[in-house]
C-alpha cells in the first residue's frame, strides 16, 4: 500500500464538538481505506489551560488561543470550526481567503446574511468544504435514502419531525458565557430554529427534496435571563420553541417540531416519513433501528418491521464490527470524515457542501420570518 497523503488540521473550539471532531479524525483510518491521513496539528480554543489540556488528550502537537494562528500557519491544510455560531463566518472567510479547506459546524452562520458571505468565500477559494450535518451518516438513516431512492416508499405525502429537549426550563439558568451561549442570541443567532430544528431540515431535505414554503409559530417562554458576562438582567430574544408546517417541491407536507422546554426529554430527535406504498421511521434514541412498514407484504404477516441496521450490507456497517453489533453517535462523525477524505480522491464534493448547507439556513430563515409575520412564507433560493 502507498503511504498516505497527510492532511494537516487546525481545530477551532475544544468543547462538545471539538471531541466529536477529533475523535472522528483519530480513528477514520483504523476503520476505513482512505488514500489521506488527518494529522492534529494544532488546536485553539479561548481558555489557555483547556486549550492545552485538549491538546495533550487528543494529541494535537500545538495549541493557541488566536484561530489566527492557524489560518496563518503554511502547514495547517483545513481549518475545522467547531466554535459557537458568532465565529463561524470571520473564521471561514479567513480560511477561505488563505486557500484551507474549511469545515464548519451547523448553523453555517447566525443569519442568511452571513451564510451567504461564507458560501461566496468558500466558493471563491475553490477548495473542499463540509458542513457537520452528521445525522446523514447514522446508518439507518443513510439506509432511509436508499429505501427512499429506490423507490420502496412510492410518492411521499407526509414528513414528521421533531428534536425534543428540555435543559432550558429553569428561570435561573443564565444566557451568554462558555456553558450558555446558545441563549444569548448574538451569539447564537436564533434558539431552537438554528440549533435543533436545522439538524431536522438537512436531514428531511436530504431524504425528500427542497422546501417550497413554511408557516411557523416561536416562543420565549422565559423572556428574561441574567447575562452571564455582565451580570445584568437581559431580555432573551431566543426562539425557546419553534413549530412550524412545511410544504415540500414534491408536494409532500410535513410538521416539525423542536424546543428544549420538552420535560423528560434530552436529545429526542425522530421523523417519520409516509409514501404511497411503504414508511419508514427512525429514533436518535433507538438510532441503530429503522422502523419500515410496507403495505405491499402478504396481509397475514403485514406490519411494522423493525430492521436492525448492524448488517454488512447497509450504509458503512462492513467497516465495523460483525453483523448484529451495533455503533453509536460517535461513529457519524467518522463516517462524514471517511466520506469527506474519500471526496478529496474522487474529486465528487463531500456532502453537504457550504452551498448545499445553506438551503438549511434559508428554511430556518423563512421559519424565523413567518414566526413574525403570521404568513406563510416563502423559502429564498
Ligand atoms: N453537529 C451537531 O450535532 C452539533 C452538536 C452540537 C453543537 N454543534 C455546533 O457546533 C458548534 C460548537 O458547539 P459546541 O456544543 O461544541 O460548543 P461548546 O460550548 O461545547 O464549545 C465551544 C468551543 O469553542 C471555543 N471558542 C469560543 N469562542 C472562540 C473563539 N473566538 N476562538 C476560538 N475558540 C473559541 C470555546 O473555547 C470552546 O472550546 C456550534 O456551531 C454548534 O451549533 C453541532
Amino acid at each position: 500500500m502507498s503511504p498516505r497523503k497527510t492532511l494537516n488540521i487546525g481545530l477551532v473550539g475544544c468543547g462538545f464538538m471539538g471531541r466529536a471532531h477529533s475523535s472522528a479524525f483519530l480513528r477514520v483510518n483504523q476503520f476505513f481505506d482512505c488514500d489521506a491521513q488527518p494529522v492534529l496539528k494544532a488546536v485553539c480554543a479561548r481558555n489557555p489551560a483547556a486549550a492545552e489540556a485538549f491538546a495533550a488528550n487528543w494529541g494535537y502537537q500545538t495549541f493557541t488561543t488566536d484561530w489566527r494562528d492557524l489560518v496563518a500557519r503554511r502547514d495547517i491544510d483545513l481549518i475545522d470550526i467547531a466554535s459557537p455560531n458568532d465565529t463561524h463566518a470571520e473564521i471561514a472567510i479567513a480560511a477561505a481567503e488563505a486557500g484551507k479547506m474549511v469545515m464548519c459546524e451547523k448553523p453555517l452562520g447566525r443569519n442568511v446574511a452571513e451564510t451567504r458571505k461564507i458560501v461566496a468565500a468558500v466558493e471563491a477559494a475553490g477548495r473542499a468544504n463540509m458542513v457537520w450535518y452528521n445525522y446523514r451518516r447514522i446508518p439507518a438513516v443513510s439506509l432511509a435514502r436508499r429505501l427512499i431512492d429506490e423507490g420502496k416508499l412510492g410518492r411521499v405525502f407526509h414528513y414528521r419531525a421533531k428534536f425534543l429537549q428540555d435543559w432550558t426550563i429553569s428561570a435561573d439558568l443564565p444566557q451568554g458565557g462558555a456553558g450558555a451561549w446558545r441563549l444569548d442570541a448574538s451569539v447564537a443567532g436564533s434558539g431552537v430554529a438554528g440549533d435543533l430544528l436545522a439538524h431536522c431540515i438537512d436531514t428531511a431535505m436530504w431524504l425528500n427534496g427542497p422546501i417550497d414554503t413554511v408557516t411557523a409559530m416561536t416562543e420565549t417562554f422565559v423572556r428574561e435571563r441574567t447575562h452571564a458576562a455582565t451580570g445584568k438582567r437581559q431580555e432573551v430574544t431566543i426562539d425557546d420553541a419553534a413549530a412550524f408546517l412545511a410544504r415540500f417541491a414534491n408536494r409532500s407536507l410535513a410538521t416539525f417540531e423542536a424546543t428544549r422546554y420538552a420535560r423528560g426529554h434530552k436529545a429526542q430527535y425522530t421523523f417519520e416519513i409516509n409514501g404511497e406504498t411503504a414508511s419508514i421511521s427512525w429514533d436518535l434514541h433507538d438510532l441503530n433501528r429503522l422502523q419500515y412498514f410496507d403495505h405491499r407484504d402478504e396481509d397475514q404477516v403485514r406490519g411494522w418491521r423493525s430492521l436492525h441496521v448492524t448488517d454488512s450490507g447497509h450504509p458503512y456497517m462492513k467497516r465495523w464490527w460483525v453483523p448484529g453489533l451495533q455503533i453509536g453517535y460517535e461513529h457519524s462523525f467518522v463516517h462524514q470524515v471517511a466520506d469527506f477524505l474519500e471526496s478529496l480522491s474522487s474529486g465528487e464534493p463531500a456532502s453537504p457542501t457550504f452551498r448545499e448547507a445553506m438551503a438549511t439556513d434559508l428554511v430556518t430563515d423563512a421559519v424565523l420570518r413567518s414566526a413574525r409575520s403570521g404568513r406563510w412564507e416563502e423559502v429564498e433560493r
